[in-house]
C-alpha cells in the first residue's frame, strides 16, 4: 500500500519548509533570557517566592500526572519556550504527521504509528478526536483493523492452546525492546504458566541459553523484523529453525510465525503464518503493530486493546491540548532548554516500579535513534546540539549505584522519575518505602544540603521531573509510551531533524559483514592498522 498523501493543501508534506529552532527570534530571546537569569535560576528561591509554583508547573494528561515544578524554568522561560514552538510551527508539523504527510523525508514515508491505535473504521474515537484528513486514510485504517483482528485472534488461539508453554520472540531494536519492556511491565496481566522469552543478540549464548530446557513441540517462535533482513534476527531465526528440526520438531507452520512488513521474505524463509505491517511504522514505534504479538499473547486481546486505547488518549491530548498545557510539548521544550542553553548533555531516567525496568533501554532507542542526528532535514550540519544521552536504571537500585554522581558529580543531569501510586502486591510497607524514596530523591536533588561542608556538601538546585501513573496497567503504559513518542517528535521538530530515519546504524552493519568474511579467511588487505591487527589476532578462533 502506498503511504498516504498529505490530506490538506495547508499541510506541507515537506517538513524542510519549517524553520529550525535556531532560525527564529525566540532562540535569541531565550539566549538573552538564559544570560539574564536562566543560568543562575535557583529552584529553592523559585519555590520560596511563588506559593503557586507546584500548581503552575504540574498538570494532568491522560493516565499521567506530571510534576514539572522542579525544573529550572519560570513563567517567563516557559513563555519564551512556547514562542519557540509557535515560531517553529510545531503544531503544523504535528498536524502534518496526523494528516499522513510524508514527514519522514529522507525515506519518503508517512509516520502513522498513531493510526495503529486509532479505532477501526465505523468506530468513534474513544477520546473524541478526529484528525483532519482521517477520511483520506480509510484504506489504511481498514488494513490496520483487519491485521489487528487477525493478530489478536491468533494470540487468543495460542493462549487457549495448553500444549504451547513457551513463546520465543526473535527480534532486535524496535522488534524486541517494545514488546519485551511491555511484557515485563504488564506481567501481572499475563496468562499464568505461559513463558515469554526474548532473544535479540547475535551472541549465540543468548539463544543457546533460551533453547536449553525448551521442548520444540511446546514452543512457538515469533520472528519479528520489520525488514526481515536484519543480520542478528535472521541468524537467530535460522539457528532456532535448525534446532527445532534437529530436535524432531514437526510442523514449522504451527511453531513459527513472522511479524514483518516484508511478508514475501518471511515466506521465502519458510514461514507461512505471517502478520504484516507497513513502511509508515518506524521500528522503534512498532509496539502497536504486529510487533506487539508476543505481548498480545501474554496479556490477551482485551488488554492489548486497552494499551492501544491508552496511547490513543495521549494522541488526542497531543493533537488537541493548547500548547501551554500540551504535556509532550512541555517536556520537549524543557529538554531543549537544558540541552541547548544549560548545556546538559544527558538525562537520567529512574522508574520507581520494577515492572518498568526495561523502560530506560526502550526509551534510549526511541530518543537517541530518533534525534541523535547532526544534520537537519535538508542535510545541513546543525549549529546546535540534539539528542541528549538518555540513561537509567530502576529506583531504588540506581540510588545505590550512580546517584552519587547525580547528587554530587561535576555534571548536572536532569532526572526523570516515573512513579506508580498503587502497588499491585500486598507486602506491607514496601510501597510507602518506594514512594518515600522517589520523593526523597527529588527533594534531595533540589534542596541539597548546606549544613555540612566538603565531602558532605550537596549543592542542590538539581532538576527533576516526576511522572505519576495511578497504577501500572495496559492503558497507563500505552499513554506513558505515547507521551514519550510525541515528546521526541516535538524536540526533533524544534531541532529540525528527521526523527524517523536511522542512517547512523548502517555503516557498522556493512563493515561487520566484511569483517565476518575476513575472520574466516584471515585476509587483512586494505584494512586500517587497528582492525587488521584484531582480524589477524581473532581470525579462525571466532568461527564457533
Ligand atoms: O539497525 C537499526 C534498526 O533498523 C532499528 O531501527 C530497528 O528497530 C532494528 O534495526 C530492527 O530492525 P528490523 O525490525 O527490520 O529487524
Amino acid at each position: 500500500m502506498e503511504p498516504a498523501k498529505a490530506a490538506s493543501p495547508n499541510v506541507p508534506a515537506d517538513l524542510a519548509a519549517f524553520p529550525r529552532c535556531d532560525e527564529v527570534p525566540a532562540w535569541s530571546a531565550l539566549r538573552a533570557h538564559y544570560v539574564a537569569g536562566g543560568q543562575a535560576f535557583d529552584l529553592r528561591q523559585a519555590f520560596a517566592g511563588d506559593p503557586g509554583r507546584f500548581e503552575a508547573f504540574s498538570q494532568d494528561a491522560p493516565h499521567v500526572f506530571a510534576d514539572l515544578s522542579r525544573n529550572r524554568i519560570d513563567a517567563g522561560t516557559e513563555r519564551l519556550l512556547l514562542q519557540l514552538a509557535e515560531q517553529c510551527r510545531v503544531d503544523e508539523q504535528r498536524n502534518a504527521m496526523f494528516a499522513g504527510a510524508k514527514v519522514n523525508g529522507t525515506e519518503g514515508r508517512a509516520v502513522m504509528h498513531w493510526l495503529l491505535r486509532y479505532p477501526a473504521p465505523g468506530a468513534e474515537s474513544t477520546a473524541g478526536w478526529t484528525p483532519t484528513g482521517l477520511d483520506a486514510l480509510t484504506a489504511e485504517r481498514a488494513d490496520v483493523a483487519a491485521t489487528l483482528e487477525a493478530m489478536l485472534a491468533y494470540a487468543e488461539r495460542v493462549r487457549a492452546d495448553d500444549t504451547i508453554t513457551d513463546v520465543v520472540n526473535i527480534g532486535i531494536g524496535g522488534s524486541d525492546l517494545g514488546p519485551q519492556m511491555a511484557t515485563l511491565a504488564l506481567a501481572r496481566f499475563a496468562k499464568p504458566g505461559l513463558r515469554l522469552h526474548f532473544v535479540s543478540n547475535v551472541d549465540g549464548h543468548e539463544l543457546d541459553g533460551v533453547l536449553q530446557g525448551l521442548d520444540p513441540q511446546r514452543t512457538l517462535f515469533l520472528v519479528a523484523s520489520k525488514t526481515f533482513t536484519t543480520l542478528e534476527t535472521m541468524m537467530n531465526a535460522r539457528s532456532a529453525r535448525d534446532w527445532f528440526l534437529a530436535r524432531g520438531g514437526k510442523d514449522t507452520a504451527r511453531h513459527f510465525a513472522a511479524l514483518t512488513t516484508n511478508v514475501a521474505a518471511a515466506r521465502e524463509f519458510g514461514i507461512t503464518t505471517t502478520f504484516g505491517f507497513w513502511d509508515w511504522v518506524g521500528g522503534r514505534y512498532s509496539l502497536w503493530s504486529a510487533i506487539g504479538l508476543p505481548l498480545a499473547i501474554a496479556i490477551g486481546g482485551a488488554n492489548f486493546r486497552a494499551l492501544l486505547a491508552g496511547a490513543h488518549a495521549m494522541d488526542a491530548h497531543f493533537a488537541t491540548a493548547p500548547l501551554a498545557r500540551n504535556l509532550p510539548l512541555r517536556l520537549a521544550l524543557i529538554d531543549v532548554w537544558y540541552r541547548n542553553f544549560h548545556g546538559f548533555a544527558s538525562r537520567g531516567l529512574a522508574p520507581y516500579h520494577s515492572g518498568l525496568r526495561r523502560l530506560p533501554a526502550y526509551l534510549q532507542q526511541l530518543e537517541m535513534e530518533s534525534n541523535g542526528k547532526r544534520v537537519d532535514r535538508q542535510g545541513r550540519v546543525l549549529p546546535h546540539a540534539t539528542s541528549p544521552v538518555l540513561w537509567g536504571e530502576p529506583g531504588t537500585n540506581g540510588q545505590h549505584a550512580f546517584f552519587q554522581m547525580i547528587h554530587q558529580g561535576s555534571d548536572v543531569v536532569p532526572m526523570e522519575f516515573v512513579a506508580v501510586a498503587e502497588a499491585a502486591h500486598h507486602l506491607p510497607g514496601h510501597q510507602q518505602a518506594l514512594l518515600a524514596n522517589v520523593l526523597a530523591q527529588a527533594q534531595a536533588l533540589m534542596q541539597g544540603r548546606e549544613d555540612a561542608g566538603g565531602h558532605r556538601h550537596f549543592p542542590g538546585n538539581r532538576p527533576s521531573t516526576l511522572l505519576l501513573l495511578e497504577r501500572l496497567d495496559p492503558a497507563s503504559l500505552g499513554a506513558l509510551i505515547a507521551l514519550q513518542e510525541h515528546r521526541v517528535f516535538c524536540s526533533g521538530a524544534l531541532w529540525g531533524v528527521n526523527s524517523f530515519d536511522q542512517w547512523g546504524v548502517e555503516l557498522g552493519k556493512v563493515l561487520a559483514k566484511d569483517i565476518t568474511e575476513r575472520l574466516s579467511s584471515g585476509e587483512t588487505g586494505g584494512l586500517d592498522g587497528a582492525t587488521a591487527a584484531w582480524v589477524a589476532r581473532l581470525a579462525r578462533q571466532s568461527g564457533a
